[in-house]
């Protein structure tokens, strides 16, 4: 059975950037500290009328582009995002209206860091039984509409930027090989948006006691992030029949460059090139969409070579978690 291939990816960051330095302006912090604490140097921000569908459609224009197939063969739009523009409708509905495609199904995924790698593993099944044809994954974030940027423990880790690609069953491409995820919803409220939904709908008291921003105990995640993303990385190699030294190149969820070395610890055969870092310096934690800009960035650096397995690993709020293993075919 042909497996399913990502056959092209794209992306797109907001223009403003914002600096450690800007920060230390507003905040009681530091770029020292926030440097050693998370490897983060800035973030992008998007523009007051740039929403999440904008740039999620940006990020496909470019997947389909380099994909080479036209906007019309795509029958599934799969959207992966904590950010949508409404709680209804869907931003995948958005995104569908704006690349003016007739025949497609659209959905949002709501796995918040982990959407991406939960969009695969959906992708992977229904090309795989052959119910679609070109599925088109996005994971698009505008953070800053729910980051509280008074509070120093969050406003220092987020950034706003979309990815996207393109699931088919063609010859060549980046074929996925196994995909695991999971989930661990006791720990819900260790990072969580309280107000906006149905169980606290917005009023001048929630407005008033900031429940519409991210809490996050980040001590607590930290330690859950790093034990789950390599909890799942074993559970994805094992499912390709892999060892951990038949993978190539690492690329961890883009949240903190402590959680991305941690991580690295289980891969010691890996130079230091081999485990990507860029997003995190650059873009801070950009959630869904960290991992699928971080391999859009591997795949046009032309480094990955013919037949090298690349595991990705994510994990957010929810908990969720999840990994998959990619090999370049062709
Ligand atoms: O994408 C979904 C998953 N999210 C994550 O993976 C995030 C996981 N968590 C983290 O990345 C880290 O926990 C943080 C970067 C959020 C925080 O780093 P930490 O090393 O865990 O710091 P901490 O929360 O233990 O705080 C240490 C100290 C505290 O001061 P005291 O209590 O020791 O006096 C904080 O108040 O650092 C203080 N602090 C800051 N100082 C300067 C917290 N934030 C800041 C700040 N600047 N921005």
């Amino acid at each position: 059975m042909d497996k399913a291939k990502i056959i092209g990816t794209g992306k797109y960051f907001p223009k403003k950037v914002l600096t450690n330095e800007d920060l230390e302006k507003k905040l009681d912090t530091s770029d020292e500290w926030i440097r050693t604490r998370t490897g983060i140097k800035e973030r992008r921000i998007a523009g007051a009328n740039e929403y999440t569908s904008d740039m999620g459609y940006k990020a496909a224009l470019e997947a389909i582009e380099d994909a080479k197939i036209s906007k019309d063969e795509i029958d599934f739009i799969l959207v992966a995002t904590l950010t949508p523009d409404y709680i209804f409708p869907s931003t995948a509905c958005l995104i569908q209206a704006k690349l003016d495609i007739k025949n497609t199904a659209a959905l949002d995924i709501q796995a918040a860091c982990s959407g991406y790698i939960y969009a695969l593993s959906l992708a992977k099944a229904l090309i795989e039984q052959n119910q679609y044809k070109n599925i088109l994954i996005i994971a698009s974030e505008k953070l800053s509409s729910i980051v509280n940027y008074e509070d120093r423990t969050t406003a220092i880790l987020f950034g706003d930027a979309a990815t996207a690609c393109i699931v088919s069953k063609q010859k060549k491409g980046y074929e996925i090989e196994s995909v695991y995820l999971g989930s661990d919803g006791k720990e819900a409220n260790l990072l969580i948006q309280p107000a906006g939904g149905s169980r606290n709908p917005a009023t001048h008291e929630t407005v008033e006691k900031k429940m519409h921003y991210i809490q996050m105990s980040g001590r607590d995640v930290f330690k859950h992030a790093v034990r789950r993303m390599i909890e799942a990385s074993e559970k994805a190699l094992s499912m390709a029949n892999l060892k951990a030294s038949d993978i190539s190149w690492l690329i961890p969820h883009q949240a903190n460059l402590r959680i991305i070395d941690a991580i690295a610890k289980r891969f010691t055969h890996l130079d230091k090139e081999k485990i990507f870092k860029e997003v995190v310096y650059k873009f801070g934690n950009t959630s869904a969409s960290s991992v699928g800009i971080a391999l859009d960035m591997l795949k046009k650096e032309n480094k990955i070579k013919t037949n090298e397995n690349i595991l990705l690993t994510a994990f957010g709020a929810g908990f969720t978690f999840g990994s998959a293993v990619l090999r370049k075919i062709g």
